[in-house]
């Protein structure tokens, strides 16, 4: 449970949300947002801080936004047979509908190895599929990236991961 004065400078620190855009002029630009967001940790660890960062950030909405907590558990493997077989398996399917229907999407995750965890990166894989979804599950809509580590790098790496990706 957050103390009082550790809720407010938490609050300071995340809201309101500033979301860096890309525009077609190539240049960033900080906007306020504020809307549905859908929330999902990197981490499947029971006692994840990450988990922890992004039920706080929830919790801490301010009034006109919502972050509801979806999550990466139960997305199989990704594999290419198993999609042309079966097709997007249901934990996918569900995830790529309550992306859809939001306004943004916050990814909290730790870093692993200098980069994203594995099975964040498969999850985010199997989102992509088929291609001709990408621009409905992704394309205008914000996505930004925060992290918790007890490292000294502050999960650095991970989140500069969301640049490479643009
Ligand atoms: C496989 C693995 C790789 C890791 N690599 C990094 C790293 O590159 N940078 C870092 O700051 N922490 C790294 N860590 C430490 C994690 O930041 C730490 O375990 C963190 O608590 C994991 O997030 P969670 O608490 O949300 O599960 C690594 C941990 C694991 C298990």
């Amino acid at each position: 449970m957050l103390e009082p004065d550790d809720r407010e400078a938490l609050r300071s620190t995340l809201w309101p949300y500033q979301i860096r855009l890309y525009t077609d002029s190539k240049e960033w630009h900080t906007e306020t947002f504020m809307g549905r967001i859908i929330g999902i940790s990197g981490s499947l660890r029971r006692a994840s801080f990450n988990s922890m960062l992004l039920r706080a950030a929830s919790q801490l909405a301010p009034d006109g936004t919502t972050i509801e907590i979806a999550s990466i558990r139960g997305i199989p493997l990704y594999d290419g047979d198993v999609e042309s077989a079966e097709g997007i398996p249901a934990p996918v399917q569900e995830l790529k509908t309550r992306i859809t229907e939001a306004d943004g999407l916050l990814i909290v995750t730790p870093e692993y190895n200098n980069s994203i965890p594995g099975v964040l990166k498969n999850a985010i894989d199997w989102l992509s599929r088929p291609p001709e979804d990408i621009p409905r599950v992704f394309g205008a809509r914000p996505v930004a990236v925060i992290g918790a580590t007890p490292g000294a790098g502050g999960t650095s790496l991970a989140v500069k991961w969301q640049i490479k990706c643009d």
